[in-house]
């Protein structure tokens, strides 16, 4: 009776839980995405994305997983008004950022685009293989981190997503998009469960994956207000420290030996932070054009909480440790227009710039 009430299930589960299905998993007819053999009267099925026109081009080599492309094949395209089926990160044709790529008028995600480094732009995002050549400043290394063994990749153990202890991209990424549910907290105990699957990471997931976002109506990321400066497990942070480490955790890296954390001076830009802990004259408390109670979260600027309820951070100040500073905070993951990957045009400021620092530093602008 197993095999009924498992279908049972299957039937309900997604009027019950996923009114818009298509916001949580992947769903329509398997022939969409896989192809048995690589193998139609005779010809490929399989494409990729050609890097040098942009074309989707077939491909004879068949794909892991008995997929019908690669990552980049399915998540490039061009984001729209409606229902996201599918989160797109790599247009070809410029994408609408504006000043923050939150704007009512943009196109982007919340990683980004991987559009303006795939461009040409080196220093505007993630130089991942398959959409851009490896980085000619920085090669494979990280700043702030260990040389990778190759060029960066979306998964595995040279990449961000899936389980950084297999290499192989789709087998570290295996039974995700399958068994993915966006509407609950995602706790980081199966990648599946894991915060966009990148393994172990915690976080609430916006279903719009932050297309046009609004305090209301964002990604909820996972932050610990550290007492120390060892590494803070599960938190959006200790994703990009896998790679720069230094610029997250380890003695001296964040502070001066002869401080504490917190309370001592920093030598790097604190993360998993608390701004609630700054003293209640400090700038912090207007973060945002607030009060220091209950402001509105900005998603110019967004901090995370440790607040793990699939409830939506609207304000920060409104509960302890819910105005964490994160690498997001000034960062994108994906790509922007800008250096540094960075979330505004840090660079050009004062003048056609823009200074997103004031959201925090509301007596610096
Ligand atoms: C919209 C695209 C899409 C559709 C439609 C789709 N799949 Fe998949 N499937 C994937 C992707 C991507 C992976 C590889 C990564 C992963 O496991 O998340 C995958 C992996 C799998 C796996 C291995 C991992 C696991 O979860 O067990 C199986 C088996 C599978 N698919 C079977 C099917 C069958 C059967 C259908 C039709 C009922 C189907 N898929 C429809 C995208 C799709
Ligand atoms: C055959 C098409 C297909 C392939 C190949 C594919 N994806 Fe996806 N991916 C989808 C679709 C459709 C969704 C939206 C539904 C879902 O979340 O499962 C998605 C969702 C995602 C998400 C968002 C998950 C969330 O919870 O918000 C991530 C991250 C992702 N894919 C990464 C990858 C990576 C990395 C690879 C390569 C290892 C990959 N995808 C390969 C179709 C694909
Ligand atoms: C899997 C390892 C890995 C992870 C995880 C990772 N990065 Fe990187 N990052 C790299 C590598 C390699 C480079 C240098 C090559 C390049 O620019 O792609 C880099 C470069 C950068 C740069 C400089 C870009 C430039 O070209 O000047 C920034 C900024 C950055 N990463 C931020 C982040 C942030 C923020 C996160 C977390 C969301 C993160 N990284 C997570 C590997 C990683
Ligand atoms: C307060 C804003 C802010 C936060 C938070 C922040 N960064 Fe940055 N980051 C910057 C700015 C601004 C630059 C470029 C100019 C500079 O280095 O001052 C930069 C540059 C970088 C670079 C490129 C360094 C190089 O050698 O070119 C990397 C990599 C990077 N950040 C990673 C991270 C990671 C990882 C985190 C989280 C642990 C993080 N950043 C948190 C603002 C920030
Ligand atoms: C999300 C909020 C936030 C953003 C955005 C932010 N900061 Fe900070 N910044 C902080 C907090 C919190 C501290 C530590 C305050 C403390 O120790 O009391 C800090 C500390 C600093 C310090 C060290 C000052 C000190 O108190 O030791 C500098 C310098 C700094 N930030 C510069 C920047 C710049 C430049 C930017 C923009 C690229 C930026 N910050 C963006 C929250 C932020």
């Amino acid at each position: 009776m197993k095999t009924t009430k498992g279908l049972k299930e299957l039937v309900a589960l997604p009027l019950i839980l996923f009114p818009l299905v298509c916001d949580a998993k992947v769903t329509g007819q398997c022939g969409n995405c896989h192809t048995m053999h690589n193998s139609q009267g005779g010809g490929a099925v399989a494409r990729v994305l050609d890097m040098a026109d942009g074309s989707m081009d077939l491909s004879s080599t068949p794909n892991e997983g008995l997929l019908n492309t690669n990552c980049i094949g399915c998540h490039q395209g061009n984001n729209g008004i409606g229902t996201r089926t599918t989160p797109y990160v790599l247009q070809t044709s410029p994408p609408a950022y504006s000043t923050t790529g939150t704007e009512g008028t943009t196109t982007t995600l919340a990683g980004g685009n991987f559009y303006w480094v795939s461009s040409g732009l080196e220093a505007t995002g993630h130089n991942v293989q398959g959409i851009t050549i490896a980085d000619t400043r920085l090669g494979n290394t990280p700043p702030g981190g260990d040389a990778l063994a190759s060029q960066l990749t979306c998964a595995g153990t040279n990449g961000c997503h899936g389980d950084r202890a297999v290499s192989s991209e789709i087998k570290s990424m295996l039974k995700s998009h399958h068994a993915n549910d966006m509407t609950k907290w995602k706790d980081g105990s199966t990648l599946a469960k894991s915060y966009r699957f990148l393994y172990s990471v915690q976080g609430w997931e916006d279903l719009q994956y932050e297309y046009r976002p609004a305090s209301n109506r964002h990604n909820k990321y996972y932050g610990i207000d550290r007492t120390s400066e060892d590494d803070a497990d599960g938190t959006i942070s200790s994703l990009c420290a896998k790679c720069h480490g230094d610029f997250h955790q380890g003695t001296g890296n964040i502070v001066s030996t002869s401080g504490t954390f917190g309370s001592g001076v920093w030598l790097r830009h604190p993360t998993d932070f608390d701004m609630g802990r700054a003293s209640s004259t400090d700038e912090y408390t207007t973060y945002n054009g607030g009060t220091g109670s209950s402001n509105a979260y900005s998603v110019i600027s967004p901090v995370a909480t440790a607040n793990k309820l699939g409830v939506i951070n609207s304000t920060v100040y409104t509960e302890t440790d819910d105005a964490i500073v994160m690498c997001l905070s000034c960062h994108r993951a994906h790509g922007t227009p800008y250096q540094g990957i960075l979330r505004w045009d840090y660079k050009s400021w004062p003048g056609a710039g823009y200074n997103g620092c004031a959201v925090c530093h509301t007596t610096k602008d």
